[in-house]
């Protein structure tokens, strides 16, 4: 889905926490994932491929904004030595995952954490050896994710590292007519389904874009924040993976 230029540009209306705090949106994130995954699992074993770390390494890493856990699965099932922590502001995502995750059991943890406050809770570890997120930081204003971005980095230990999954906007409507039309290409149904919106689907599509930005921006945010090694890693149309190290 890409962030057409009619984005709605009113931010004193936030439905983020209403819309991922409801049944109704759980219940459409899970009745979609097959699909969804069947596109995302390359996408994960390459996230996780990026990774430092040898197959039979022992590491600890976070999954932020984690909500069924799709981007933990793929590193832990990669790592067999891995161990997660998953966070999420949404009881209701987290149930879900924890029912998802169950071949993971002993191996993952959820915590409850709401990443527009800084207030990280006592039980993520002060440091950890790498951090995910997928398709959350575009849910966070700002001045959030520069923030989040910060603080991300204090909790890398030295060398660790930090991947994004997530979509970003572009400011050239012909870089985005072409977003459209492959996307388009790929889903004959995608044109219609956009002239179509239920109203739940528009507000979900509503939040989905709010706080959807470029990719330079996202790039500069992290140079700011004091990453190394900082690259988009993977990019197709408007999804990429997008990272940095802490320094050693
Ligand atoms: C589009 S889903 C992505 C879930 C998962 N990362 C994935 O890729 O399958 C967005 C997730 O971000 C979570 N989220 C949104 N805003 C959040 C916030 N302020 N704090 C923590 N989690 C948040 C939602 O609850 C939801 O689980």
């Amino acid at each position: 889905m890409t962030a057409g230029s009619l984005l709605p540009m009113d931010q004193s209306t936030d439905t983020n926490a209403a819309i991922w705090k409801s049944e109704e949106a759980v219940q459409n994130w899970t009745a979609t994932a097959d699909e969804r995954e069947r596109k995302r699992a390359a996408h994960w074993r390459f996230m996780g491929e990026l990774l430092p770390f040898g197959e039979q390494d022992a590491f600890t890493f976070l999954d932020l904004g984690a909500g069924t856990g799709a981007a933990a699965a793929g590193i832990l099932s990669l790592y067999p030595r891995s161990t997660a922590i998953l966070t999420d502001f949404s009881p209701q995502m987290m149930d879900e995952g924890q029912r998802e995750m169950e071949r993971f059991a002993g191996r993952f943890q959820y915590v409850e954490f709401d990443m527009l406050t800084g207030d990280w809770p006592a039980a993520i570890p002060a440091t950890v050896d790498a951090i995910v997120t997928s398709m959350c930081i575009h849910h966070m204003p700002d001045q959030r994710k520069q923030g989040l971005f910060a603080e991300i980095l204090a909790r890398l230990a030295p060398g660790g590292w930090y991947f994004n999954y997530d979509p970003v906007t572009t400011t050239d409507p012909v870089v985005e007519a072409t977003w459209e039309r492959v996307n388009d290409h790929d889903d004959p149904e995608a044109a219609s389904k956009r002239l179509h919106r239920t109203p739940q689907e528009q507000s979900r599509y509503q939040n989905h874009v709010r706080y959807m930005i470029p990719l330079e921006q996202q790039l500069g945010y992290l140079r700011s924040a004091g990453f190394h090694g900082i690259d988009v890693y993977w990019k197709q149309l408007e999804n990429v993976i997008y990272g940095g190290c802490r320094p050693a």
